[in-house]
């Protein structure tokens, strides 16, 4: 059949454009853009944040964050065995505490047997070759939901900064691995760092917060802690604000100064800028938070089937390497691992 259109056979187009670069040619075929891939993602470079929860309720889920739960001591202790076999290095833990514990200088922080204390025993008994990581701040048990002690309307930070050397001590004393503190009091880096060495503990290892913004994207980690309803106030007096850069530049040398291992720049995803210059300014390892509000957002559309979510996780967490995050603190970490473990 005639068409009314001929195209033009193809030998007659060939010379239509006479290109010295043809930057396709790499992404012709899968072996070949393999080839030349740039970064790579693999479970080393996760750490799985955790919620525990007291008593024998086993899981209760968190509405915000559709696929993460908060878990009994005995569910956190299975899945950090889970961690384990995935290979993923490290787990984060982050208590529910009941509210009736919660007051207005957080005291239970520095119970030795509060809830994260005791998961952090259990886990190290059954699990001693997964890292770790515990939380140093005061919101999940001050009844307030700050980060620090509250007088009047201020966050007090030389009082806050003595009590979370005490907690910090007390979770190494437990067993943790990696001291986390996500409170950002100042000086507080120093402090941890020194009563740790005081008490022994001079191999436990500091990843600051060191850059960590006052940021929407959190909502849903307050929901699954449960201070959402109770915070009074923001924390734009302690945390970040979302327009500087060169903030977090002297945030971090002080972290690093005051004696971190690793910092952290919080959240991921809308601040790569800031991993980026960090990573390249500083060439320490540096890792990035996928906060619960990035997790909700891509959980949440892909739900609605508005993006493919597993494409859209895997591609936002390649962002962090490329960004030059050494690794990634993400709830979707065991199911990245599950999907890496089946693609070799
Ligand atoms: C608080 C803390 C927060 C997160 C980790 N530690 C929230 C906050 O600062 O209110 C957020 C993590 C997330 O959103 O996934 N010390």
């Amino acid at each position: 059949k005639l068409s009314p259109f001929p195209r033009p056979a193809a030998s007659e187009v060939a010379s239509s454009l006479n290109l010295s670069h043809r930057p396709r040619r790499n992404r012709k075929a899968e072996w070949s853009r393999r080839l030349v891939r740039e970064n790579v993602l693999t479970t080393n470079d996760l750490i799985w944040p955790l919620f525990v929860v007291e008593g024998a309720s086993g899981r209760q889920p968190v509405n915000s964050m559709p696929g993460v739960e908060r878990l009994s001591i005995a569910e956190v202790v299975k899945e950090a065995e889970r961690a384990a076999v995935l290979n993923i290095p490290a787990i984060a833990l982050f208590p529910y505490t009941d509210p009736s514990l919660r007051d207005p200088t957080g005291s239970e922080s520095l119970n030795p047997h509060n809830l994260v204390n005791r998961a952090v025993r259990e886990i190290k008994r059954a699990v001693p070759e997964i890292g770790v990581i515990t939380d140093i701040a005061l919101d999940p048990y001050t009844s307030h939901g700050h980060d620090g002690v509250m007088e009047g309307d201020r966050i007090l930070n030389d009082e806050t900064v003595a009590l979370l050397a005490k907690q910090a001590v007390l979770q190494a004393e437990a067993g943790s691995d990696v001291i986390a503190p996500s409170d950002m009091m100042d000086g507080r880096v120093a402090a941890i760092r020194e009563a740790l060495d005081a008490a022994g503990f001079s191999d436990v290892q500091i990843m600051a917060y060191a850059a960590k913004y006052a940021s929407a994207f959190y909502g849903p980690f307050r929901d699954a802690i449960g201070t959402s309803a109770t915070l009074v106030g923001d924390k734009r007096t302690y945390q970040m604000d979302p327009a500087n850069t060169n903030e977090a530049m002297r945030e971090v040398a002080l972290d690093l100064e005051e004696g971190a291992d690793m910092i952290m720049v919080k959240p991921g995803m809308p601040y790569l800028d800031i991993v980026q210059r960090v990573k390249e300014a500083f060439a320490v390892p540096t890792f990035a938070y996928q906060v619960s509000g990035e997790y909700a957002m891509i959980q949440a559309a892909a739900q609605n089937g508005w993006i493919d979510g597993e494409r859209a996780m895997m591609e936002s967490l390649l962002a962090f390497k490329r960004a030059g995050a050494d690794g990634i603190l993400t709830y979707f970490a065991p199911r990245v691992a599950e999907k890496l473990k089946a693609q070799f």
